[in-house]
């Protein structure tokens, strides 16, 4: 969850290459940041706890401007507060060795005891400061930093990417190591780059080296050597990435997440219309394992995620329950990990993410494969954990969502899920090809509409809606069928970002309990569209209102907009589509609550993209 870079070069200074790297990572943990570099024969360390802003104003003086080689991390604490002392580079008793990691070191107490009896006093509460006393340790005077570091790994239990430099011996050299989290290089002339996301490196080359687990890479200026735990050379070849630096900004934007919104409808013709043949009525995946065979073997499908891409799974089931026929499950990856859940070869688990490298996400889908089941994942990085682990894997297309409250990746998550259970449903003959028509064409018609939907009108208008809301005491978001999870999402993101209280329910659940919070002060957006539930959920919007509630109506049914206080009227669409149009107002909305609320909307508190840890 934190943000890794490094860079040597033969000239030149790193200084400013590694605070621009450290900007592009700072969503993944902005609780406090750091660098140390290597300058006048001795490593130079600046941490500050706070924001990015802060170590820049730290390092104005200039001091550290001509290394040329240097190593930084943007943290999102595990291990004791963020505070300066907590914030990495972290260095051994001697301060030779500097090192910056994410992950955990599960026995680093055992470790710290080992080293506390051998005399050397830690400064920090870190299970990272274990790593660069062992490192300093291992590497005695004028010694190899890339045996030392892969002395130090023998000794970890854990998972980690760690980036360390070293003063004396091998001073122009920067050694890396991966064992869970990512870890990615980017060699051009005259230098060498690393960081923990791709997104570091665009700026400097599109041909990037993905570390793989168990592997130490030796970084010199212009040149990398990739080694296993033992020393032995590996290959590991270059990829061209897909992003650029542009795609990696914010544009025009205020916000990222305001940006990822507006990139929705493209996102979704991304996702779906290389995959769709309307003429022929089928879906067609270029991933590998989605023969029809395959799809016709599946007989029960586990859906598996956390936080947002958990609505998404729940969408998911609507669809693959309702068009494919096929009985759906969805769980917490969290919970699921520690149950006994009953699986069988027949089984497809399903682990949706937008990052593939949620933990618990990971950690669920190995559940699911040891107990037998087939393991798949639908997820929007490449070279994620979660995309080389499966078995048959779908990726979504959003391009990298950067905003810590996902938003454009929900979306394509839910049309990836759309066009497996059509695929699923013509594999087994639920669907035939002239429905399959019918439900492409639906997706071809989302694309506009969904445009539509995010118009400077509908933008004024939730903004308007925002003003008159944003201090009020709490919210609930009801919704029913489909839109249940869509409910949820819309409390989820109005929290994360708002920090305002809010709770997702089923509408029809709203009469066990949730209506004693109904009074004047309290806003409640009911979900509301055309429908055979259509008349169900406008007695529920009824209800709140006779209590005095406030109403915000979202959706495409007359009768219940007629009687909201609020309304935002959506485009109607096939309803195993109309999350995609009725999530967008929900996160419009809370977008703009937070704005007047003055909150960090691409970084709220506590907050960061990509949970590595349990
Ligand atoms: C909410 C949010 C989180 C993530 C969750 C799973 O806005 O971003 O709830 O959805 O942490 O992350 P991924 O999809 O990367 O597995």
């Amino acid at each position: 969850m934190c943000g890794i870079v490094g860079a040597v070069l033969s000239e030149g200074a790193v200084l400013e290459g590694l605070l621009d790297g450290l900007r592009a990572l700072e969503y993944r943990g902005y609780d406090s940041a750091g660098v140390a570099v290597g300058i006048e024969g001795g490593v130079s360390i600046r941490r500050q706890a706070g924001r990015l802003e802060s170590l820049e104003q730290a390092l104005a003086d200039g001091a550290l401007d001509g290394a040329r080689i240097g190593i930084g991390h943007t943290r999102w604490a595990t291990h004791g507060p963020p505070t300066e002392i907590n914030a990495h580079p972290h260095t051994d008793a001697g301060g030779r060795v500097a090192l910056v990691h994410n992950g955990i070191i599960e026995n680093y107490l055992e470790l710290r005891e080992e080293l506390c009896e051998e005399g050397v006093e830690f400064v920090s509460d870190t299970d990272t400061e274990v790593l660069a006393q062992l490192v300093g340790r291992y590497l005695g005077r004028g010694g190899d930093l890339a045996a030392a570091v892969r002395a130090t790994l023998a000794r970890v239990r854990g998972y980690y990417a760690i980036a360390a430099l070293a003063i004396d011996g091998d001073g122009d050299t920067l050694v890396c190591a991966r064992q869970g989290p990512p870890l990615c290089l980017g060699i051009v002339a005259g230098g060498a780059h690393l960081a923990s996301d791709p997104l570091a490196l665009v700026r400097h080359t599109r041909e990037v080296v993905f570390l793989e687990d168990g592997d130490v890479a030796v970084l010199r200026p212009g040149s990398c050597e990739v080694t296993d735990g033992s020393g032995g050379a590996v290959e590991r070849p270059a990829v061209l990435l897909e992003i650029d630096a542009e795609q990696a900004g914010r544009g025009s934007y205020p916000h990222f997440m305001l940006k990822e919104i507006h990139e929705q409808p493209d996102v979704l013709a991304r996702t779906a219309f290389d995959r769709i043949d309307e003429v022929g009525g089928e879906v067609r995946f270029v991933e590998e394992g989605w023969e029809v065979e395959r799809l016709r073997a599946i007989e029960r499908v586990q859906l598996l995620a956390c936080g947002t891409a958990r609505y998404a799974c729940q969408v998911a089931a609507f669809q693959l329950e309702g068009l494919a026929g096929v009985p759906a499950e969805v769980d917490y990856a969290s919970e699921f990990r520690y149950r006994s859940p009953c699986l069988s070869p027949d089984t497809l688990a399903l682990a949706i993410s937008q990052s593939g490298e949620t933990a618990d996400t990971l950690a669920a889908l190995r559940l699911a494969r040891e107990l037998g089941a087939r393991a798949g994942a639908i997820c929007n990085v490449p070279e994620s954990t979660l995309v080389r682990e499966a078995d048959c894997f779908l990726m979504t297309c959003a391009g990298p969502e950067i905003g810590v409250a996902s938003t454009k990746a929900f979306v394509s998550q839910i049309v990836t899920s759309y066009l497996l259970a059509v695929a699923v449903g013509r594999a087994r003959g639920t669907l035939d090809p002239e429905r399959v028509r019918g439900l492409l064409a639906d997706l071809r018609l989302l694309r506009p509409r969904l445009a539509q939907l995010l118009s400077r009108e509908t933008q004024e208008r939730i903004a308007a809606i925002a003003e008159r809301h944003h201090d009020v005491k709490g919210f609930l978001f009801l919704g029913r069928g489909i839109h249940y999870p869509v409910a949820l999402e819309g409390a989820l993101k109005l929290k994360e970002i708002s920090y305002m209280h809010a709770e997702g329910y089923p509408a029809g659940e709203m009469k066990h309990g949730p209506i004693a919070l109904i009074e004047p002060g309290m806003t409640t957006v009911v979900i509301a569209n055309k429908g055979p539930l259509a008349e169900k959920v406008r007695s529920n919007l009824e209800q709140v209102r006779a209590r005095g509630g406030q109403v915000i109506c979202v959706g495409s049914d007359p009768g219940s907009l007629a009687l909201a206080d609020e309304t935002i009227e959506v485009p109607q669409a096939t309803p195993w589509l109309a999350p995609v149009l009725s999530v967008a107002p929900l996160q419009l909305l809370a977008y703009e609550i937070a704005l007047r609320r003055g909150c960090d909307i691409d970084k709220p508190r506590n907050l960061a993209k990509s949970v590595t840890v349990e």
